[in-house]
């Protein structure tokens, strides 16, 4: 059944917050875990539906799954006993629910094992693009079928030869996906990429114990057959969440923002950037290395919003922020330009048109583009009704939207926070001041 939760306008957001990990690292430790000899330990994985979903498919792949109440400071642990590079085939299909993530990475996974597999999800899940992967894996000698490539995907896994593949789409589940395959197969594997994009598959490979190679510009090399070590680590807060309580404090004169232990890899903090072009104040108050990835502190302040234009490289960059920077688009000064986003169409929802629905219904003018949005700046919106389109970030983009808006506005399938934060709503109402 679908929940309404009713936002009402904010005087401005203050305080300081720790976030539930990563969401993408959270997934690949938990996947990589499975394949390691010996029990992981992670501190603070992600608390959303999706990392459970991985979690789910790993003990069902056999590995041992247990779920602590919290450390002393209250963090989600979790500890995965891992079965080395061999699996066991799984007694039913294997549910990714509403995540990509799962069922992309871990197809490069099943494709290693000795066994077949059917990886099933929710209607959103069953209609996202999966000829991605199955190209190149078909190009390793796994066996990968989809009806007109889409889920539900049925693999029958093998031995793998290593391919030399440049990825057409950037996409860090299909780089994720395949270097996971290349660990598995016989020979060396090259990956590359048309532009970069977030690099927790390879960190997270090193941080196990395997060696991921640079070779050239966006291109990796990794070697099959290497064993994974176990590794006990606290996971940095989730960026794609902060990103809509900076999004919100960027909105109001008065706003105050720390963070602490926050992911700061710079192939995800493009966000940091653009929130400082717009005019957000931010300052890093702390920042270190954890398994190869930058944690940190960080204090946003309040500072006029002009415009920006994102394109090229930034879009990927900053694919998963798009819609929560579109939906403040309209109370900055200059506007805000998103172009080379096609991808955004193909995501939990057709992102594209969900911002454009959701920013008109709230009285917004919006042009809308086959491969991004142009939203003029200097608008004041009302409260609507708001459609979550059963995807979360659009929950929560239009969240913060509304959050500025004159009177109060509803968000239709507010419920489907719970797929990556599903403490947004509590959190959101601790920080905000009226
Ligand atoms: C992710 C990569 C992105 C992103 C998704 C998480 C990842 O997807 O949108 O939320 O963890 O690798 P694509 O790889 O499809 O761009």
């Amino acid at each position: 059944m679908s929940n309404s939760v009713a936002i009402r306008p904010a005087r401005n957001l203050a305080g300081s917050l720790r976030l539930p990990g990563d969401k993408s690292i959270s997934h690949r430790y938990a996947m990589l875990a499975g394949l390691a000899r010996g029990a992981t330990r992670l501190e603070n994985f992600a608390s959303g539906a999706d990392c459970a979903s991985t979690l789910a498919c790993m003990e069902a792949l056999g590995c041992a799954v247990t779920r602590e109440a919290g450390s002393p400071d209250g963090l989600r642990v979790v500890k995965i006993e891992g079965m080395g590079s061999r699996l066991q085939a799984p007694t039913a299909l294997l549910d990714c629910g509403n995540s990509g993530s799962t069922m992309r990475m871990l197809a490069g996974i099943l494709a290693g094992q000795d066994f077949s597999v059917e990886l099933t999800g929710d209607a959103s899940l069953s209609r996202r693009p999966m000829a991605r992967i199955l190209h190149p894996l078909r190009a390793m000698g796994a066996e990968v079928t989809a009806e007109q490539d889409r889920p539900p995907l049925r693999i029958r896994g093998g031995r793998l030869r290593a391919i030399d593949y440049t990825l057409p789409v950037a996409s860090a589940q299909v780089k994720s996906c395949l270097m996971f395959a290349g660990l598995l197969a016989e020979g060396e594997t090259c990956i590359a990429e048309p532009t970069p994009t977030r690099d927790h598959g390879e960190l997270a490979l090193r941080a196990f114990g395997a060696q991921v190679e640079a070779a050239g510009q966006n291109r990796w090399r990794i070697r099959g057959g290497q064993t994974l070590h176990p590794i006990d680590a606290q996971i940095p807060g989730d960026l794609s969440t902060a990103a809509f309580f900076l999004a919100g404090a960027a909105l109001f004169p008065g706003s105050n923002l720390v963070f602490d232990h926050l992911l700061l890899n710079p192939t995800r903090a493009a966000l940091l950037d653009v929130l400082r072009v717009l005019g957000l104040q931010i300052t890093v108050l702390h920042v270190e290395e954890r398994h190869g990835e930058l944690v940190g502190a960080i204090q946003a302040r309040y500072g006029e919003l002009r415009g920006v234009r994102i394109q090229g490289a930034q879009s990927a960059a900053l694919i998963d922020e798009l819609p929560v920077l579109a939906a403040i688009a309209p109370y900055t000064a200059e506007g805000i330009e998103i172009g080379d986003a096609a991808e955004l169409r193909v995501k939990e929802s057709d992102r594209i048109a969900a911002v454009a629905a959701n920013l008109r219904a709230m009285g917004a003018q919006v042009e809308e583009r086959a491969d991004g949005l142009r939203v003029p700046g200097n608008q004041q919106l009302h409260g609507a009704e708001i459609q979550a389109f059963d995807d979360h970030r659009i929950a929560m983009a239009f969240a913060v939207a509304a959050l500025r808006a004159k009177g109060e506005s509803h968000i239709v399938g507010a419920e489907a926070a719970r797929i990556s934060f599903p403490e947004f709503y509590r959190t959101l109402e601790t920080l905000v001041q009226r």
